[in-house]
C-alpha cells in the first residue's frame, strides 16, 4: 500500500493528529492537504503533548518529509512560530515543505473574519477566527496571495496594492473601520518570505516521486465530513473539502494513486461551533463525555458539544470518502456508563430515515433513533488487545462494524501512541 488518506468522519476532533502519529511511523512522506490554523491537531510523542495547527503531524520523527500542499491556507506567522515551538522543546523535526501554490493568510482575513460573524448575529458559524473563510473566499474570486508570490517583491507588492485597494474599500465604507496600512504588511510578509524561501517547493512533484518510487505516503485530513463546504451541514461548516477527494485536489495526485482510505471517528461525537447535532447530549450524560474525554476545542479552548455515536454520519462518511477501515477514537471515555446508545436513524415527522438528509431544514428537525447497548465499568487504558477488552466494549465496537459495514482496523484506548489496537494492516 502506497497511499493512505485518513480523514475525520464526524465534525472535527475525532483524534487525526493521533491516528496520523500513529501511521507516520510507517510512512515516509505525510501531508496536510486542506484546512489551516483553525485545525487542532494533538499527538502525544514520548509522553510530551503536542498541539500541532498547520504543520503535518509527522513533523515529530525526525526521519519523514511533512508537506503542506497547495489546499492549504497558511498563515506564514503561525506556521514559524510553530516551527520554532517545537524546536525549542528539543525536538529533531522532520523536513518540511511547502507548495509554491498554498493560499497565504493575510491581516485582512483575520479582520474580515471577525466582521462577518459579527454581522451574521444570531446566524453566526462560531468560526475560529483564523481567517479561514476569507482566504479561501479569495482564493476562489481568483485574488488571493499564492505562497510564490510572497517570494517576488514586485508580484506581492502588486497584488497586495490591489487587495487592499478593495479590502480597504470594504473596512471603510461597509464596517466603518481604520484601513489596514501597506508598507506595514509588505514589510512583515516579505520577512516571513525570506523564512519561508527554502522550504518552497513543487509538493505534487516530491509526492507523485515519492510513491512512484514505493514511497509511502499518508495524507493527514483536518477538520471533519460534516464540516466539509459540499458535503457537510452547510452553511455550519469551513471553507474547504476535509473529504478524502480533497487530497487529491489539495496535494495534486490523481485518485488512482490512493489505496485506502481511514475514516477517523470517536466512539462517541463532538462538535465544536453552532449548527445541528442531532445525537447531542444537554444532560449529565454530555458532561460525563466532556469531563472524561476533556472535550474543550485544541484551537480555540472552546468547550466541545458532546451526544452518543451517530451511524447515520458514519455511513455517509464512508459513502463520501470511500472509507476502508475506521478509527475508532476514545473508547476508554466511555468507561462508566450503565447503557450506551447508538443512533441508527432519525425520525423527522412521522417517518424514520437511515440516509443522511440532503436538506439541513430536514436534518435540524432530526429526532434520534437509538438502539440501546451494555455499557462497561473496567478501565480500558492499558489494553493492547482486542480479547482483553470487556466483552460489553468488544460488543459496542463489532455493532459499529456491523452497522457501517466498515472494519474497525485500529482502536484507540488512550491519547498515546502505545495506545491503539491494532486489528490488521493499513500499510
Ligand atoms: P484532531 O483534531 O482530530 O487531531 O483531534 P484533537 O487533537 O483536536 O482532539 C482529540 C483529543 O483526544 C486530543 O486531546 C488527543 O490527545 C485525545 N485522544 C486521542 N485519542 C484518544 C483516546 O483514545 N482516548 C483518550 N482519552 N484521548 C484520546
Ligand atoms: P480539527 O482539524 C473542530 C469548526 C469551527 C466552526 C466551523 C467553521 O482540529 O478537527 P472556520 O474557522 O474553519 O471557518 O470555522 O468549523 N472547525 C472545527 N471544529 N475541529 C476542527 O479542526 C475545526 N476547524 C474548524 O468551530 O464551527
Ligand atoms: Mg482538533
Amino acid at each position: 500500500m502506497a497511499a493512505v488518506v485518513l480523514i475525520g468522519s464526524q465534525w472535527g476532533d475525532e483524534g487525526k493528529g493521533k491516528i496520523t502519529d500513529f501511521l507516520a511511523e510507517k510512512a515516509n512522506i505525510v501531508v496536510r492537504y486542506q484546512g489551516g490554523n483553525n485545525a487542532g491537531h494533538t499527538v502525544i510523542a514520548n509522553g510530551e503533548e503536542f498541539k500541532l495547527h498547520l504543520i503535518p503531524s509527522g513533523i515529530l520523527y525526525p526521519d519523514k518529509t511533512c508537506v503542506i500542499g497547495n489546499g492549504v491556507v497558511i498563515d506564514p506567522k503561525v506556521l514559524l512560530d510553530e516551527l520554532d515551538h517545537i524546536e525549542k522543546r528539543g525536538i529533531k523535526t522532520g523536513k518540511l515543505l511547502i507548495s509554491s501554490n498554498a493560499q497565504v493568510i493575510m491581516p485582512y482575513h483575520w479582520v474580515l473574519d471577525g466582521l462577518e460573524e459579527e454581522a451574521r448575529g444570531e446566524r453566526k458559524i462560531g468560526t475560529t477566527k483564523r481567517g479561514i473563510g476569507p482566504a479561501y473566499q479569495d482564493k476562489v474570486s481568483r485574488i488571493g496571495i499564492r505562497i510564490i508570490d510572497l517570494l517576488d517583491k514586485e508580484e506581492f507588492a502588486e497584488k497586495l496594492r490591489s487587495n487592499l485597494v478593495e479590502k480597504n474599500n470594504l473596512f471603510v465604507k461597509v464596517y466603518g473601520q481604520e484601513a489596514l496600512k501597506f508598507e506595514e504588511i509588505y514589510e512583515t510578509y516579505l520577512g516571513y518570505a525570506e523564512q519561508l524561501r527554502s522550504m518552497v517547493t513543487d509538493s505534487s512533484l516530491a509526492i507523485d516521486e515519492s510513491i512512484r518510487s514505493g514511497g509511502r505516503v499518508l495524507f493527514e485530513g483536518a477538520q471533519g465530513t460534516l464540516l466539509d463546504v459540499d458535503h457537510g451541514t452547510y452553511p455550519y461548516v469551513t471553507s474547504s473539502n476535509p473529504i478524502a477527494g480533497g487530497a487529491c485536489i489539495g496535494s495534486g495526485i490523481g485518485p488512482t494513486r490512493i489505496d485506502r482510505v481511514v475514516g477517523v471517528a470517536k466512539a462517541y461525537t463532538t462538535r465544536v461551533g453552532e449548527g445541528p447535532f442531532p445525537t447531542e447530549l444537554l444532560d449529565e450524560s454530555g458532561e460525563q463525555m466532556r469531563a472524561n474525554g476533556h472535550e474543550f476545542g485544541t484551537t480555540t479552548g472552546r468547550p466541545r458539544r458532546c451526544g452518543w455515536f451517530d451511524v447515520v454520519i458514519a455511513r455517509y462518511a464512508v459513502r463520501v470518502s470511500g472509507i476502508s477501515d475506521f478509527a475508532i477514537m476514545k473508547l476508554d471515555v466511555l468507561t462508566g456508563f450503565d447503557t450506551l446508545k447508538i443512533c441508527v436513524g432519525y425520525r423527522v415527522g412521522g417517518e424514520i430515515i437511515r440516509e443522511f438528509p440532503q436538506s439541513q431544514k430536514i436534518f435540524r428537525q432530526a429526532q434520534p433513533v437509538y438502539e440501546e447497548m451494555s455499557g462497561w465499568q473496567e478501565d480500558l487504558t492499558l489494553v493492547r488487545r482486542f480479547e482483553e477488552l470487556p466483552g460489553a466494549a468488544q460488543n459496542y465496537i463489532l455493532r459499529i462494524e456491523e452497522l457501517t459495514g466498515v472494519p474497525a482496523t485500529l482502536v484507540s484506548i488512550g491519547p498515546g501512541r502505545e495506545q491503539t489496537i491494532v486489528r490488521g494492516g493499513i500499510y
